[in-house]
């Protein structure tokens, strides 16, 4: 039912995909995600929704091949139907408009933030996009990227395109330059962790609001497992249901960062032989959400 339509490399470890969901993509909204399980026996994977073409009934995911699951899921052939697609998932991204945004993503971050700055590009704001990456070979959607901003910048931790350094480098003077403008500044980040909190810290010393899309475990999609909670404001929320957006200024960073690397892996699910024990079990979907309930908290 879920059938691939297109599929393209766009870098070493990114494909592009594209699945006909007419459904999801006629309800899809900027900052959303579907969880996308390959084969019924895999693991579900939170994968951010780029684009949706509702003539066509499709909507296009960005895959970055870091684990068996995302690695499956890329070598499926075109007309090749994936097991299942839940979405749209997560709550769509705040979109202020007009303003002028600082739109700042490294690696597979600009995935998620293409669609934020098409939104915004759409509302009358003035869109500034900074991408890093760490070589020329890893900048992805540069097109895209190019089409939907006023203006581009890339930053090169090797020097390979553009400017030689880090996205953050290119962030102070920007929030410098642009603190003042009239319509208001707002900024946006999506990337590694260290990436957002320098960003959110930058724009604090500007008294500029910055929101980030936070990309951490995630199980269930659904809000029952806990798998996904980050502290925010000095509370516990689940990013698949209150997020994947939140206000910058409040996210604790180094929570994020501590549960990211305890639960570790970089695919979205416990380690599968726990997932097929407890269908075994036949406790189902509740046998998942005691299981995680009842595991300590790391
Ligand atoms: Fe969010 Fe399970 S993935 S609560």
């Amino acid at each position: 039912m879920f059938r691939i339509v297109h599929k393209q490399r766009l870098s070493e470890d990114v494909k592009r995909v594209d699945l006909y969901a007419p459904e999801i993509a006629r309800r899809f909204e900027p900052g959303q995600f579907v969880s996308v399980v390959p084969e019924e026996q895999d693991e579900r994977l939170p994968l951010s929704i780029v684009d949706a073409d509702t003539d066509r009934g499709t909507i296009t995911l960005m895959i970055n091949e870091v684990g068996t699951t995302t690695r499956k899921l890329g070598g499926m052939a075109i007309r090749e139907e994936v097991y299942s697609v839940v979405g749209p998932l997560g709550l769509p991204a705040r979109v202020e408009t007009p303003k002028t945004v600082l739109c700042v993503a490294t690696g597979i971050g600009t995935a998620r933030m293409l669609p934020i700055c098409r939104a915004f590009k759409r509302g009358g704001s003035k869109v500034i996009g900074i991408l890093g990456a760490r070589t020329k070979k890893e900048v992805i959607l540069e097109a895209q990227m190019r089409l939907v901003c006023d203006k581009l910048m890339i930053a090169t931790q090797d020097g390979s395109y553009e400017r030689r350094g880090l996205a953050t480098d290119i962030v102070q003077p920007l929030l410098r330059e642009n603190r003042n403008d009239p319509k208001g500044l707002v900024v946006r980040a999506s990337g590694s962790v260290g990436m957002m909190r320098e960003v959110c810290a930058l724009a604090k010393e500007e008294k500029v609001p910055a929101r980030v899309y936070l990309n951490p475990v995630m199980v269930d999609g659904l809000g029952m497992c806990g798998s996904c909670r980050v502290k925010v404001g000095g509370k516990i929320v689940m990013a698949c249901l209150h997020g994947p957006e939140f206000n910058g200024h409040k996210v604790d960073f180094q929570d994020f960062e501590r549960r990211l690397k305890t639960l570790g892996g970089k695919e979205s699910c416990p380690r599968k032989e726990s997932v097929d024990n407890r269908r075994k079990s036949g406790f189902g979907i509740f046998g998942r959400f005691l299981g995680d309930i009842l595991r300590p908290s790391p």
